[in-house]
């Protein structure tokens, strides 16, 4: 992957359109696509299942799927999401019993396995399992909703998360999530992020080429 990936998310798209909208926003740069999978339970909205990464895959769409699941608990999503053509399966560390059987579960699935940490949740739960991570995502908004505003205690959460992966020299991603737009996203890359997903600030515009452009121009200067 690049060094900065941007991956849009689709809670933000047309979902009439789904395929379109993904197919639009992969030729108009985008490096993954971001799923937001919720459950009414874990988080207080409902979106989707791994019907929808199937109906992607069927569509033709081959670039990166990104799942990051907002569920409760997280094993037989696990399996549907890998069985549906997911490439990145992340989850929060509390929805979830057994943290490392669930890395394992995504990795031997042939996926890259995530971990989520909410606007106030520790990094801790990174302390024995930090091999087996391919992502750390860090939420800057609270889970649930797209189109929140930016919390700006991720920035010194981001320069830890960075702190850890370098001291580690593993090639751990560190990515975003939440109010990403293109009025902030040079700081989030200099507090250590690599990799933004943007909902609002991408299929919240008319050309999604000028808004991908203009995140990576900021990412640039
Ligand atoms: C929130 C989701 C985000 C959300 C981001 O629970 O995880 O991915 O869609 O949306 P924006 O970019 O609009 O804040
Ligand atoms: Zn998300």
């Amino acid at each position: 992957m690049q060094p900065y990936a941007i991956a849009p998310s689709i809670l933000a798209a047309d979902f009439a359109r789904l395929g379109e909208e993904v197919s639009r926003v992969l030729e108009a740069g985008a490096d993954i696509i971001h799923l937001d999978v919720m459950d009414n339970h874990y988080v207080p909205n409902l979106t989707i299942g791994p019907m929808v990464c199937t109906a992607l895959r069927r569509f033709g769409i081959s670039a990166p799927l990104d799942v990051h699941l907002m569920v409760t608990p997280v094993e037989r999503l696990i399996d549907d999401f890998l069985a549906a053509g997911a490439n990145y399966i992340s989850f929060h560390p509390d929805a979830c019993v057994h943290l490392d059987r669930c890395l394992q579960q995504i990795k031997e699935g042939g996926a890259k396995a995530g971990l989520v940490f909410n606007p106030a949740s520790s990094l801790d739960a990174l302390d024995y399992v930090l091999d087996k991570v391919d992502l750390i995502l860090l939420m800057s908004v609270n889970p649930g909703f797209g189109g929140q505003r930016f919390i700006p205690s991720a920035l010194d959460k981001l320069r830890q998360a960075r702190r850890l992966i370098d001291e580690s020299g593993l090639p751990i991603r560190l990515q975003i999530d939440g109010g990403v737009k293109q009025d902030n996203i040079r700081q989030i890359a200099r507090a250590g992020a690599d990799t933004f997903v943007a909902g609002t600030a991408i299929f919240g515009q008319k050309d999604y080429r000028a808004a991908i452009d203009g995140l990576r121009r900021e990412l640039e200067a």
